[in-house]
């Protein structure tokens, strides 16, 4: 498959229904080429036309015979047109092709859609789109789109599923001061995805971010490395929308309908380190942040202000995002009493009242830059008399060209119109200034959030399954049984053996005919016992009568025996009878949910969170993609309710988190062996004290 390179660095470019009409679409995308500067080769393909803008058309392709391949071929005729026109891409070995046109599988016509992919492979070339506005790249000058208006240049790339919400973002990037690297439209996705613009995007150093405009994941499996691998080197930003309900009804277990929602894919995005905002405001200032702000070297930050009320809400703010306030208050006093009046304060936040002008800012932020535990700097002030518009736009200016690149430091200033002016004016100058403290302190959150994952990343690449026994063999043979019966799903005999074979501990069970054999099978269970009904006539077990439990020995087996029979008989006569299975009585505690699943989007996945009869109620789950590494299930087990309750709340002792950690490995390594699985799912998994144990009482496991 052609190189992503020659999507973004093409030498040579053929529209294919270029026009010289201004209104058509065909017109712009030339104009936009021809505005931007391209240097390379342009190739307008038009049968009615001689010129467009100065350069030479041609009838077709094939008649350029001053070349011999070309990189990209722009497509912008109508609809039925189009599989014609791509056929005519390989007489000069295009490598990608843009398809412009609407009207494919997003209005049904996925057969139209599929012929263009598979005459497109068959030939070696890969295909961006249909239905998008084209594309920009700024090193190479490119504005092969139809979008209006300069686009600004940067290094922010832009990947949007919506063409009209990634054209509107051209704009909205325009208004923040953001410039961009690259627009990349994905329309119908029907063939380049996120994944093939992020490989190329996390290496291209003109690109210090990437944002993305998401709507739906297919190919899970390849964009999570992907991203694991990219948030090291920048950070990425996805704006996600289209929350997946249907696949939730679809679904055949807890696992599979708790995953429809959108807690996996959050997990996932907490997982991979990537930053994902409630909305396209946040996400352009996040953007605009990230990429223009040093990376801090620790997680101090210091708050310097000339107004108290403003200093609390913005360590409220630090408090909802994430951000450490420097707590030294020595070391504070020493570094900040000279420059603040004793009616002041020196601890965090630094406040230098109304008597002090910005001027006394400048000495404080120094003061801050050069203190080797101060990381970040917020700066925050209220107009008065000693606040003037001329004065704040030179300070600020100047502390930021002298500063602004050792450490990150943000503004917020309040105020009215020459308070505002100013800020206007420091921001166009791409100063980090805010009209609002959340707004600050949630982008220098951000910020922190790539810092500590970059800290931590490799502790959740290791492999902390070694040590762990598994008897595949024993699970192969449970599994080829499971398909020979042509079973989607394993009997509760099948699942506990599949369970012992994986080291999982569940109650031991017998199913006994008589009563004799339900004594062997007591006396063998050597424990309290439950006894239930086995008869596939009889659903509701309780409710028949079928159910005793705390059996303890053999006289209350035989009476219990007996009773059990009795209430099967008269609840429904005409019922075939198993038996009754003898089954080892499980005491109670913190019930778990842990699963496992293949998830069509995702791939392999694993789940935990609060089990027993209301998990799908509570619907307090977290999930990772699958991993072998016991520090990536403990933040799974973090994000959940449950979790506090599993460290000891309350008088009550911790649980043992190591057997829940276990047992996730366990199902993990069953995942990644059999291919055929689809879902596991142990509910409950009853967690007791620690160093006492994890038990799974019931455990369902589908294939595919
Ligand atoms: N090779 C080269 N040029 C061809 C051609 C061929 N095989 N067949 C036709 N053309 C020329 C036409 O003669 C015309 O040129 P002209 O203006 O000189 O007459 C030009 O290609 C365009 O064809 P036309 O029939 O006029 O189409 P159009 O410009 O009205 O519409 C699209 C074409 C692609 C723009 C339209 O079908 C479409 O899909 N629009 C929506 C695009 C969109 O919104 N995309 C998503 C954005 S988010």
């Amino acid at each position: 498959m052609s190189d992503i390179k020659y999507l973004f660095e093409p030498e040579s470019i053929c529209i294919i229904g270029a026009s010289d009409k201004k209104n058509k679409i065909g017109y712009k995308i030339m104009e936009n080429i021809k505005s931007g500067g391209y240097q390379g080769k342009v190739y307008p393909i038009n049968p009615n036309l001689e010129e467009i803008l100065g350069y030479k058309v041609y009838k077709n392709i094939s008649d350029i015979n001053e070349i011999d391949e070309i990189d990209i071929a722009v497509i912008a005729v109508p609809e039925p047109l189009v599989l014609n026109a791509l056929k005519t891409c390989p007489s000069k070995k295009i490598k990608y092709v843009l398809v412009i046109t609407s009207g494919f599988s997003e209005i049904g016509k996925n057969k139209e859609e599929k012929d263009l992919v598979d005459f497109a492979h068959q030939h070696n070339i890969r295909i961006l789109g249909p239905n998008i506005f084209g594309h920009f790249v700024n090193k190479s000058n490119l504005n092969a789109s139809f979008a209006s208006g300069n686009i600004p240049k940067g290094n922010v790339a832009l990947i949007s599923q919506s063409g009209a919400l990634g054209s509107a973002l051209i704009g909205e990037t325009g208004e923040e001061n953001i410039g961009l690297s690259a627009i990349v439209p994905l329309g119908n996705k029907c063939d380049v995805d996120e994944s093939d613009l992020i490989e190329y995007l996390k290496n291209d150093d003109s690109t210090k971010v990437i944002l993305i405009y998401m709507e739906g994941v297919k190919n899970g499996e390849k964009l999570i490395p992907l991203l694991k691998e990219t948030t090291m080197k920048k950070p990425v930003i996805i704006i996600k929308s289209g929350r997946s309900k249907k696949g939730a009804q679809a679904a055949a277990s807890h696992t599979g309908s708790l995953s429809g929602s959108d807690e996996i894919f959050q997990s996932i995005m907490n997982q991979t380190g990537v930053h994902r905002p409630e909305n396209v405001v946040q996400a352009l200032q996040w953007a605009k942040f990230l990429a223009n702000t040093p990376m801090p070297r620790g997680e101090n930050t210091l708050i310097i202000t000339n107004g108290g009320g403003v200093g609390v809400m913005a360590a409220d703010a630090c408090e909802k995002y994430g951000v450490h306030m420097y707590d030294n208050y020595n070391s504070l006093s020493e570094a900040f009493s000279q420059y603040v009046p004793e009616f002041g304060s020196v601890k965090n936040p630094i406040d230098v009242t109304g008597q002090v002008g910005i001027e006394g800012y400048e000495k404080c932020i120094e003061a801050a830059v050069n203190h080797p535990d101060i990381h970040a700097i917020l700066c925050l002030g209220c107009e008065h008399a000693l606040f003037q518009e001329e004065a704040l736009k030179t300070t600020i200016e100047k502390i930021h060209n002298l500063y602004g690149h050792i450490k990150p430091i943000q503004y917020v200033f309040y105020g009215g119109k020459s308070i505002k002016n100013a800020a206007r004016y420091l921001k166009a100058k791409g100063i980090p200034m805010y009209f609002d403290v959340y707004d600050a302190v949630s982008s220098l959150g951000e910020l922190f959030k790539t810092y500590r994952y970059k800290q931590i990343r490799h502790q959740f690449e290791s492999d902390d399954t070694k040590g762990i026994v598994i008897n595949y063999a024993a699970i192969s043979d449970i599994l080829r049984g499971v398909e020979n019966d042509k079973r989607q799903f394993l009997l509760a005999n099948e699942s506990r053996g599949l369970m012992e074979a994986a080291g999982i501990s569940m109650p031991k069970s017998f199913v006994a005919k008589t009563v004799d054999e339900a004594i062997h099978y007591f006396n063998k269970i050597n424990a309290t016992v439950v006894m239930k009904i086995v008869s596939k006539d009889i659903v509701h077990k309780s409710d028949a009568g079928g159910v005793r439990l705390n059996i303890e020995n053999e006289q209350e087996l035989m009476n219990a025996w007996e009773v059990i029979m009795l209430n099967a008989r008269k609840y429904n006569p005409q019922a075939v009878i198993r038996g009754i299975e003898i089954c080892e009585q499980i005491n109670l505690d913190t019930e778990t949910i842990v699963g496992g699943r293949r998830d069509s989007s995702y791939g392999p996945m694993l789940m935990f969170g609060s089990g027993g009869i209301y998990v799908e109620i509570l619907k307090d789950v977290a999930f990772r993609s699958n991993t072998f590494s016991k520090a990536e299930i403990h933040n799974m087990l973090k994000e959940t309710k449950l979790y506090p309750l599993l460290l000891g709340v309350r008088g009550m002792g911790p649980k043992d988190i190591d057997a829940v950690v276990d047992v996730i490995l366990r199902v993990a390594l069953i995942l990644k062996h059999f291919d055929q699985i689809s879902d596991i799912e142990i509910n409950p998994l009853v967690v007791y004290d620690k160093n006492c144990g994890a038990r799974a009482v019931d455990a369902r496991i589908l294939i595919k």
